[in-house]
């Protein structure tokens, strides 16, 4: 049995004083609950978030990270930072750094091999746009995502990771994939990382479906043998994330 992992994407929002409200709010709705709870806060939030969430089962999570150990790359935070600050997961090659900061598949490898290095675990995102999806490409496109941002990496770290198939055209969109489509994928991911890695990891690595997910439609997605819980956008800045952490 997998245990499920809820993470929230904060994405630029709250500033560091909003976002000690936020989770000094949420710590009592989710900190017993199931499954494992992360918060992916923007960096200038961390140092706060980290301090609020000593002592609880809840997770601080960073949103990116570079590749590089250190050096001139104005504007850029390193493994190491996040690492001192407490940081236990980075989200990897969300769709929107993907499309508006030109990460690429090997990007997203290359801070892959990155984060494991230093103790952090990846949140690897992937996923199709519409038209993609429209031309029938999408499970093609899915598997070229995870082979590439796995290359080189050990079968011991992969069972780790955490994969977030985010379909492009649910994020943001309210319009939410059904528990078929969204089960369709993540299952073809599991099938993937048998193909690379055998069934063992398979059945091992957790898979979280992303897009539109909110405290309505999350148990219906959460009932799907190969979801094993969400990455959340705009429903995880506000306290109502705690009723998709803890679905019935
Ligand atoms: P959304 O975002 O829940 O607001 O659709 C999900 C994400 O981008 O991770």
């Amino acid at each position: 049995m997998r245990t499920k992992i809820i993470a929230g994407n904060w994405k630029m929002n709250k500033t560091p004083s909003e976002a000690v409200d936020l989770i000094r709010s949420l710590i009592p709705l989710v900190n017993d609950s199931d499954p494992d709870v992360v918060f992916c806060v923007p960096f200038v939030d961390i140092p706060y978030a980290s301090e609020e969430l000593k002592g609880t089962n809840i997770a601080v999570g960073a949103q990116n990270m570079h590749w590089e150990e250190k050096g001139a790359f104005t504007g850029e935070i390193s493994a190491d930072m996040l690492y001192e600050l407490g940081v236990e997961y980075v989200i990897i090659g969300h769709s929107e750094r993907r499309q508006y900061f030109a990460e690429t598949d090997e990007s997203v490898n290359k801070k892959v091999l990155t984060a494991l290095d230093h103790e952090l675990i990846p949140i690897v995102c992937c996923g199709e746009t519409l038209e993609q999806r429209e031309n029938g490409d999408t499970l093609d496109l899915v598997r070229g995502q995870i082979e590439k941002a796995f290359e080189n990496v050990s079968a011991e770290d992969a069972a780790g990771i955490i994969i977030a198939y985010e379909p492009i055209w649910a994020i943001g969109t309210g319009k939410v994939a059904t528990k078929e489509q969204a089960e369709e994928v993540c299952a073809y991911i599991r099938l993937t990382i048998r193909d690379l890695y055998g069934e063992e990891i398979a059945d091992s690595i957790r898979i979280q479906y992303g897009g539109s997910v909110n405290p309505e439609n999350a148990s219906e997605l959460f009932s799907m043998p190969d979801i094993d819980g969400a990455l959340v956008g705009g429903a995880s800045l506000k306290v109502d994330f705690a009723d998709i952490v803890n679905y019935k």
